[in-house]
């Protein structure tokens, strides 16, 4: 029987290892993304286990710079031809500013253009698949984002505690405007808040980890995370369901700074140019 298949982007940890668990046990073909073999290949065994399936693909890539997460985009392209759903979980809290060999703050490219990139460029096969999905798990956190097309790519507005949001209050707008753009074609894009969930988010430095372990013992374990976005992946009811956001599996408005058309509009053409990639994607 051929399976269906579903990528994850930090599929090797957290809530991704925890969704593609559940995606396994759904009987879906289970590509994790990770960029260290070591960490891609305990999780592959550990997901096989407990999602009691062998149909389960590692995938190395890093989505730390526009040309791996691009040579990351063709290679899944080459080999994952019955490719449905993509869900964009990937996403750090950085705790110190760090810009990579493109000129760009590491949140700005692991929670915003790497998503952008691989929905672009997977879109193509998608829509040969549709009905198909795009789920950009995301955070409610976003509300408190702000964005600066002079700062925010190049980290210049860097802050540890609200670079996350500011990143992904990006996200949210790239949601938006390409459920905007792939409209009636088969392929629809939501993004998601996954809940307050107890993983390595945030961990990485000394205070980051201190911090993030003692207020994050009370917070629920990745499988409770892993609910909405698998919801959100296969729910038949959501076919048509496009360019909204869940917190949990509930629908809410988007907050007013998700609303900014021409912010909105910026960080479109922004990420086009930015990639190089042309639209002739969508
Ligand atoms: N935990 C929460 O309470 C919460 C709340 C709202 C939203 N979220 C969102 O949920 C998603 C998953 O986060 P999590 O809580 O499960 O955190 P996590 O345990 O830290 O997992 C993050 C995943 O992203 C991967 N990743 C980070 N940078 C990468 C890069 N450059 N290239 C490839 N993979 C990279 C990590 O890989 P490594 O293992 O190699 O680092 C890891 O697999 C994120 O988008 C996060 O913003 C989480």
């Amino acid at each position: 029987m051929k399976h269906n298949t579903v990528i994850i982007t930090g599929g090797n940890a957290g809530i991704g290892k925890a969704i593609a668990i559940e995606m396994a046990r759904l009987n879906w073909h289970v590509v994790i993304v990770s960029r260290s073999s070591e960490r891609g290949h305990a999780a592959l065994e550990e997901i096989k286990i407990a999602g009691d399936s062998p149909n389960v693909s590692l995938e190395i890539g890093d989505l730390g710079t526009l040309d791996r997460t691009m040579q990351l985009a063709e290679s899944l392209t080459q080999k994952y031809s019955r490719l449905k759903v993509l869900i964009n979980n990937a996403g750090i809290w950085p705790t110190r500013k760090k810009i990579n060999l493109n000129g760009l703050e590491e949140a700005f490219m692991v929670n915003h253009m790497a998503p952008f990139i691989l929905s672009a460029m997977l879109f193509p096969l998608l829509r040969a698949n549709a009905p198909a999905r795009i789920i950009n798990v995301n955070a409610g956190l976003y509300v408190f984002g702000r964005f600066d097309l002079n700062r925010t790519p190049m980290g210049a507005d860097f802050n540890p505690l609200r670079t996350y949001m500011n990143t992904k209050l990006c996200n949210v707008l790239f949601t938006r405007r390409f459920a905007r753009a792939i409209q009636d074609s088969g392929v629809t894009i939501n993004a998601n808040h996954p809940g307050v969930i107890r993983t390595g988010l945030g961990e990485s430095g000394l205070s980051g980890r201190i911090m993030h372990r003692t207020i994050k013992r009370f917070w629920k374990s990745p499988q409770a995370g892993a609910v909405a976005p698998v919801w959100l992946a296969t729910d038949p009811q959501l076919e048509n369901t496009n360019g909204q956001f869940f917190d949990l599996k509930r629908e809410r408005p988007y907050a007013a700074n998700a609303r900014n058309e021409i912010l909105m509009e910026s960080l479109y053409e922004y990420g086009w140019i930015k990639s190089k990639l042309r639209d002739f994607y969508i």
